[in-house]
């Protein structure tokens, strides 16, 4: 077992990538706390997972800071200092009727504000608020979850590029300032992944469009991110630190 008996909190684990890292991590001997917004599905991923060990879900809107505040103390308080802390929740086309994914001259500055501060401010302050006192454990990984288009210019969805880039500098920023105290900090870069997020894209291009931009044509799963993820959490990945690493086909070699 890679994560044997080491905490590790993940947001966004009622769905998509951030569930299918908490399965593989809890197969992997941690003990999980998923953080969602979504409390219907938090309870239903704990009921889901909870014959594989130790997990439990903490209800928490990542853009609303006294919320955040209130997930960390309840988790530092119940269930110890995280070894592993996977800022994985993001918002992005799934909520296309909520936030406008668009360019920004049809982003509402509110739209904006709120996809900046659920996908970057949420995970400062997600780190702020834990990892401070993983400081004192002298070990430790962060992990975010950025995009591909974090990395490269994808257009019309300009403030959720914005958030990856400002989450591709903090993993680097990061990195520098918490290596000294044995704190990995890295990102993953995902490219397309199949999950409730980008169904509403994936149904709007055809799939023989989509899978030729992809050198390993085909569209990636959940268990992609969630096997790197485990990487990166795990001492495999103990000389790794201050690294975006695409997860995504091929896709931005190209
Ligand atoms: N699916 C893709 O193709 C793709 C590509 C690149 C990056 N990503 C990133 O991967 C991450 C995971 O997304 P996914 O594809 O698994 O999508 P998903 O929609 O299945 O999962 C996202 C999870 O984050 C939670 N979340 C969203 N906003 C939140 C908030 N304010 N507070 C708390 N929880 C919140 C959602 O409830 C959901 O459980 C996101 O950061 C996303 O931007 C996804």
């Amino acid at each position: 077992m890679l994560l044997k008996d080491k905490i590790a909190v993940i947001s966004g684990g009622a769905s998509g990538q951030g569930l299918a890292s908490s399965r593989l991590f809890l197969t992997e001997g941690a003990r999980v706390v998923i953080v969602d917004w979504n409390a219907e599905q938090g309870e239903k991923a704990v009921a889901d997972l909870s014959s594989l060990g130790d997990v439990r879900f903490v209800a928490c809107d990542l853009g609303q800071e006294p919320q955040v505040r209130a997930a960390c103390d309840r988790i530092l308080a119940e269930v110890g200092t995280p070894h592993i802390l996977f800022n994985n929740a993001g918002i992005g086309y799934s909520e296309h009727g909520r936030f406008k994914m668009a360019s920004i001259f049809d982003t509402p500055l509110e739209d904006w504000d709120a996809i900046l501060r659920i996908n970057l401010t949420g995970a400062f302050l997600m780190t702020k608020y834990l990892g401070e006192p993983m400081l004192d454990r002298k070990a430790g990984s962060i992990i975010f979850n950025t995009s591909i288009a974090g990395v490269v210019g994808q257009k019309n969805i300009d403030a959720y590029t914005a958030s990856k880039g400002g989450l591709v500098s903090l993993t680097r920023a990061l990195a520098h300032s918490l290596g000294e105290h044995g704190i990995r900090v890295n990102a993953i870069a995902p490219g397309t992944i199949d999950t409730p997020m980008i169904r509403p894209v994936l149904d709007q291009a055809s799939t023989a469009e989509r899978l030729a931009v992809i050198p390993l044509r085909r569209i990636g799963t959940p268990d992609d991110i969630a096997g790197l993820a485990l990487f990166l959490a795990s001492d495999h990945s103990a000389y790794v630190t201050g690294q975006i690493i695409a997860c995504d086909g091929g896709r931005v070699a190209i």
